[in-house]
């Protein structure tokens, strides 16, 4: 001890060391039946962190449910809840914590149960190590291999297979050896390199903590001992990634950024370049809360002053200029479903990447992946629990890494703009940079050698899509079609799309649920962007319920191409019209997800026009759209 009376700053010194010195976090995956709980109970038991207290309600407790007899029932101090204790399952993830003189350990004890895939990627996603059980009784499960994936998936570099219930196979070694073997296997094909694995039994407290005289025959560490001695040191990503929390202005004179370093170290004079922006400056001060430091590692929390002011923003990336992530728009990533509304694809999204929030979408789902024998299937949608590999387009451009490089900006979450909800959680497989001519699978880009610009001037005119938005029965094709007279009539060259007629055709293999509708529109775009690229008018009436959707075509063109033209005609008069009798016999129920009745319909924020035909006459509704045309200068005056 100290003489002298250590500082605040010393004491917090001191105190984060201990804090943060020999933490292992580590998830256990198993089910019940697999006598996990009674595992955790065991290493909590023996490792004499248990309350006096606790242990007297315990006692009492193993006598009424009485599972093991006279024994202590060590998994109710785990099955915490009353309803667990019923139903004989796990249904959260719960957090645990004990010690020993070495390292202070936090739990994530999630359930087994296929069902809560969604689970267990939480608790996996800040873990150094995954303690898998397998039932020696019973041997490696389909659920084994489901655990062992995501536990790859989530980057957990260290594995220990707890081959439990030794007891009830005699001790035997050539089960257990069976037993490790095929684990062992599958851990390789998925990557894993530090797999141990650990005969044990929980109910008796075999190799769990201490040493078993049972298994002579094995010669490895007990349980806690793994994890007291496991080197995790090497996991953390060595390069300087520091995302701005906030931007700390008190007064004019001091502006600095805070942030925890999620990798790396920064110094006092290093380079600093600013991400997506790439603008670079020195590094003048690191500011913590009790003064300056000269040097900052991860995982501290800091302010960082600048030499020179550059425009930083919350959610910007700073990190070394040699050692920069990437900075991209489009990347691939595995994609883990936990919403009970499904994914779909081409819907806009919420994407929050490091500390930045940025809208975009899955422009695709590559395959899913059935956890349970890792097969790869062709997806539409992604439902609750699923997992698959996708196509990420956001709005902008952000600064990330790779998931294996560095955990913290390699993954994002992605949130329902409708309720404000996780509703999925990705880890960056590898970048998707869109250059001419890149190969995208074994497609490649031509380039045309006759310009968009050049078909256009070939028919004088200034191609756009006029995308009619509405209700069924709002008006959409009865003025689309007088526009397009009007423009033939000029001497323009336009075509129609119409909801209908399409529906007979290019998308007769398309219904009206959300992402048969997202679908629709999807290729609806993508055929009127060509048919703009091709010099020509388009005018498209399809309903096209949702915002995103519509956002997304609009996205595909040029700023000004796209004139969204909201037929805003209210449901009441457009079920008192009822021109195809449908709006009856969706009320009857006779049909499915009809827009307006069963399934919603957004109006537009900001179309370009607004048409009400219960209060114009068509006429008066194609005289407004031409008037905005020649306003626009896209019409010939
Ligand atoms: S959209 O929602 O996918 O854009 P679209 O415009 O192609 O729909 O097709 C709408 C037309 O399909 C309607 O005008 C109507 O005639 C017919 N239809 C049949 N079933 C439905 C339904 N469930 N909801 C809406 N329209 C339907």
């Amino acid at each position: 001890m100290s003489a002298v009376p250590m500082q605040t700053s010393q004491v917090r010194q001191f105190i984060g060391r201990q804090e943060t010195k020999g933490l292992l976090r580590f998830i256990t995956c198993g089910s019940v039946d697999d006598g996990k709980s009674s595992l955790i109970g065991r290493l909590l038991h023996d490792s004499q962190k248990i309350l006096e207290d606790h242990m007297a309600a315990v006692k009492a407790d193993s006598q009424r449910w009485g599972t093991q007899g006279e024994q202590i029932d060590l998994a109710l101090l785990v099955d915490g809840l009353q309803a667990e204790r019923e139903q004989g399952i796990t249904i959260d993830v719960a957090y645990r914590y004990f010690d020993t003189e070495r390292r202070k350990f936090i739990i994530a004890d999630t359930p087994g149960h296929e069902q809560y895939t969604r689970n267990m990627a939480t608790g996996a996603s800040t873990a150094d190590l995954a303690v898998i059980l397998v039932d020696a009784s019973r041997g490696v499960q389909v659920q084994t291999r489901r655990h062992s994936f995501i536990v790859s998936l989530l980057g957990i570099r260290h594995v220990i297979v707890a081959v439990n219930k030794m007891d009830l196979v005699n001790y035997d070694h050539a089960v257990f050896q069976n037993i490790a073997a095929e684990c062992r296997h599958f851990m390789r094909t998925l990557g894993i390199q530090d797999v141990r694995v650990v005969p044990v039994s929980a109910l008796m407290g075999d190799n769990v903590v201490k040493p078993s005289l049972n298994m002579p025959w094995y010669e490895g560490q007990p349980l806690l001992e793994i994890l007291d001695t496991v080197d995790v040191s090497d996991d953390r990503a060595e390069d300087l990634r520091f995302p701005v929390q906030y931007v700390n202005r008190p007064n004019a004179e001091f502006r600095g950024y805070a942030g925890t370093l999620v990798a790396g170290h920064v110094r006092v004079g290093d380079q600093i370049m600013s991400l997506p922006s790439r603008k670079t400056t020195k590094v003048k001060e690191i500011v913590t809360y009790d003064g300056s430091i000269t040097e900052a590692s991860a995982p501290m929390a800091v302010t960082l002053t600048l030499e020179a002011e550059i425009d930083i923003t919350r959610g910007d990336l700073l990190a070394h200029p040699d050692r920069a992530p990437t900075v991209a728009r489009e990347f691939d990533a595995h994609l883990i479903w936990m919403a009970e509304q499904p994914l779909l694809p081409g819907k806009q999204y919420e994407f929050k990447i490091s500390n930045q929030y940025v809208r975009g979408t899955v422009q695709r789902i590559d395959y899913r992946v059935d956890v349970n024998d890792l097969s790869r299937h062709a997806a539409g949608e992604l439902k609750l629990n699923e997992i698959a590999v996708c196509r990420i387009a956001l709005n902008q451009a952000v600064a990330y890494d790779v998931y294996d490089l560095c955990r913290e900006t390699g993954s994002f979450i992605v949130v329902d703009r409708m309720n404000n909800a996780t509703a999925g959680a990705g880890m960056i497989r590898r970048s998707a940079a869109v250059k001419a001519h890149e190969v995208h699978g074994n497609v490649y880009t031509e380039k045309l050698e006759i310009t968009r610009q050049q078909r256009a001037n070939q028919k004088s005119q200034q191609p756009c899509i006029l995308w009619f938005t509405g209700l069924s029965g709002a008006g959409k094709s009865t003025i689309a079609n007088a526009v397009e007279q009007e423009l033939f009539r000029r001497g323009y060259h336009s075509y129609l799309l119409d909801g209908d007629n399409v529906r007979h055709g290019l998308n007769r293999d398309l219904g009206f649920t959300d992402n048969e509708r997202v679908e629709n529109i999807r290729r609806i775009g993508e055929v009127s962007r060509l048919f703009v690229d091709a010099g020509l008018i388009v005018l498209t009436a399809f309903i096209s319920p949702f915002r995103s959707d519509r956002r997304m075509v609009r996205e595909l063109v040029e700023a000004g191409e796209f004139i969204e033209v909201y037929v805003s005609t209210s449901l009441e008069v457009c079920e008192s019209r009822d021109p195809k009798g449908l709006y009856n016999r969706a009320r009857q129920g006779q049909i499915q997800n009809f827009t307006g009745i069963s399934s919603p319909y957004e109006a537009p924020e900001a179309a370009e026009i607004m048409l009400d035909t219960s209060k114009l006459h068509v006429d008066d509704c194609v005289a407004k759209i031409i008037e905005y045309l020649e306003a626009s200068g896209r019409l010939k005056l």
